[in-house]
């Protein structure tokens, strides 16, 4: 059987949200509280998740064209992205978590119904995180720069799978008019009848919001991959006093490279997410079931200004690293420019794409109509007190990985 595709099936999109919300458990937290945390969260996921996305291709392209800043800049980036993976994992939970206690039956779902690919996640990280270690265990080696190569190339090839499997699962959730069509689709296996169940084969490729989402993401990654070279570059580089004056030139040399890289990256990472997210609004704001949002007293021409003033959004750490250059602005103004901007940017993006999520889910669960049950009582055992306390005590665990990373000895990278 074909599954419909998504400009056709668009006209078949629920309405009627499926599932009544008195009729469903009610969620352990406010609403807001969820929402806040989801987003906290999935900032922290894109901020890591972003560098080794764009950051690995990047790496490679230098390897080849980059000569000798491109060597020190992948030498760089491959000895931090470890530990820059570890953190976004982590980070990755956060949303995870949040994500399954309010839109657990779209997500569930979703996730059911492509169930083989959404479990390749764990081996393709497994491989990525090993191939990881590889390079930056061998980068800079000069006998080992084909294998430091190979590794990234791993690296990469399993990373972007990942992320298309998670921009699949994210696509699905919204889309519950496609659903019946994947099961339908799994329910037969060489020759064997599934029963009602599902063979978790369910991939809809042919949904062209997929790929203008996977294209803004990583145009928003590699415009996180410029603000972190300039970062890494005016920051991270240790100014010390026993380097030689040709080691110091060698740095501002760098310096000066990394910033001129920046400004190229950003621009690209920049059209690349506008233009996807662009096209990614042309199929948002067709959708059937934002009637029921603007039903509700939202306003249609609010809500597409608002999406096309996102397109701009990523340009804003370019901007920033442009006038850092043409105004020759100091290595800590240009840093904390340069965070600020891509933070603003990131944030603006999850809200943007948190709204969307919302509507879209609206059509499976009404979210807005679920009973809120906050246990907060008795105060020592609640759930939202304990989750609170953990949370700031891994807040802090970080800060302290995060100091100790600062000050252990470095080598002259
Ligand atoms: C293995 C641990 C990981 C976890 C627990 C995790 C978790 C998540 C979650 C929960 C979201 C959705 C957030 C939301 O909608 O609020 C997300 C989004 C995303 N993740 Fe991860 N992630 C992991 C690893 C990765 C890896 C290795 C990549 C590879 C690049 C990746 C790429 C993405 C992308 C591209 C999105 C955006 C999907 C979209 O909304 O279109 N993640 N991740």
């Amino acid at each position: 059987m074909t599954i419909i595709p998504h400009t056709f099936t668009l006209l078949f999109a629920q309405t009627a949200p499926m599932f009544d919300p008195a009729e469903l458990t009610p969620i352990p937290a406010p609403l807001w509280f969820v929402q806040f945390f989801k987003i906290l969260g999935f900032v922290l996921h894109l901020l890591a998740m972003n560098l080794w996305f764009a950051g690995i291709p990047l790496i490679l392209l230098m390897m080849i064209f980059g000569q000798k800043y491109g060597m020190r800049f992948a030498k760089r980036m491959f000895s931090q992205l470890p530990i820059i993976m570890a953190f976004g994992i982590n980070f990755g939970i956060v949303p995870l978590l949040f994500l399954q206690t309010v839109y657990y039956k779209p997500f569930y779902t979703a996730t059911i119904l492509m169930a083989w690919h959404w479990m390749m996640v764990i081996p393709l990280v497994m491989i990525a995180y090993y191939s990881l270690y590889i390079a930056a265990f061998s980068v800079g080696k000069e006998k080992k720069v084909a294998q430091t190569f190979l590794a990234g190339l791993v690296a990469s090839g399993c990373l972007f799978l990942v992320a298309y499997i998670m921009v699949y699962a994210m696509s699905l959730m919204g889309r519950p008019d496609t659903m019946a069509g994947l099961w339908q689709h799994g329910q037969t296996f060489a020759g064997t009848d599934a029963a009602g169940a599902t063979y978790g084969l369910g991939i809809n490729s042919s949904d062209p919001t997929l790929w203008y989402r996977y294209g803004s993401m990583f145009g928003l990654a590699a415009t996180t991959v410029a603000f972190w070279t300039v970062f890494d570059a005016m920051i991270l580089i240790p100014k010390r006093r026993e380097k030689t004056p040709e080691e110091l030139r060698a740095d501002d040399d760098y310096r000066r490279w990394a910033g001129d890289f920046a400004v190229v990256v950003a621009w690209i990472g920049g059209v690349i997410a506008a233009t996807c997210f662009y096209r990614y609004i042309g199929f948002v704001k067709t959708n059937p079931v934002f009637s029921g949002f603007f039903e509700e007293g939202g306003n249609p021409e609010l809500f597409a200004c608002l999406l096309y003033a996102v397109m701009f959004v990523p340009f804003l750490g370019a901007i920033a690293l442009t006038c850092a250059k043409l105004f020759h602005l100091g290595r800590l103004i240009t840093a904390s420019g340069a965070t600020l901007c891509q933070l603003i940017a990131i944030t603006i993006f999850v809200i943007s794409r948190q709204w969307i999520q919302n509507l879209e889910i609206s059509q499976v669960v009404p979210i807005k109509h679920l009973a809120e049950n906050t246990q907060m009582e008795p105060f020592y055992t609640s759930p939202l007190v304990v989750f609170l306390v953990l949370f700031l005590l891994g807040a802090l665990v970080i800060a302290w990985m995060i100091r100790q990373m600062a000050i252990a000895p470095k080598s002259a990278l």
